[in-house]
């Protein structure tokens, strides 16, 4: 029995951990594509909260600061809605969409006084939904 064999299965051991790691991660942080949401709320209206989920990811609650870009990735082929605050107001809409969005990489979100509108471009706006007050 020579030290050679032992060198061979612990390099064939960490070959199939890496394998299995990496393919684990592969499948797990595939991204399909990337939710963009800008504030640009009036100067002065001070930081919005901002949550975006799907059935599957929840990427909790943030802080957005205006002028400022949240970024979360589509990870699965599902419908993803971001919710908005703003002082009184709160607005919630469809970030992500498999059947309007399809294959686009990106789809961008600008959060504007009058409205939440859309982009696939990040420079051609379509108004989609509006703030709610109560
Ligand atoms: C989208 O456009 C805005 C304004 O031109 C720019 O500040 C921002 O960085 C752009 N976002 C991306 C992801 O390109």
């Amino acid at each position: 029995m020579g030290g050679g064999n032992g060198h061979v299965l612990v390099f064939l051991v960490s070959v199939f951990f890496f394998i299995i790691s990496s393919s684990v991660d592969g499948s797990q942080y595939k991204q399909l594509s990337t939710i963009h949401v800008m504030n640009s709320m009036a100067k002065g209206s001070g930081p919005m909260q901002i949550r975006c989920k799907s059935r599957y990811t929840d990427y909790g609650m943030r802080q957005l600061g205006e002028g400022t870009e949240y970024r979360c990735g589509v990870r699965e082929k599902a419908v993803y809605y971001c919710m908005g605050m703003t002082g009184r107001r709160i607005a919630s809409w469809h970030a992500f969409q498999p059947r309007r969005d399809g294959n686009r990489k990106a789809v961008f979100w600008l959060v504007k006084e009058n409205g939440i509108f859309l982009s696939w471009d990040n420079s051609t706006w379509v108004r989609k939904s509006d703030w709610e007050t109560d």
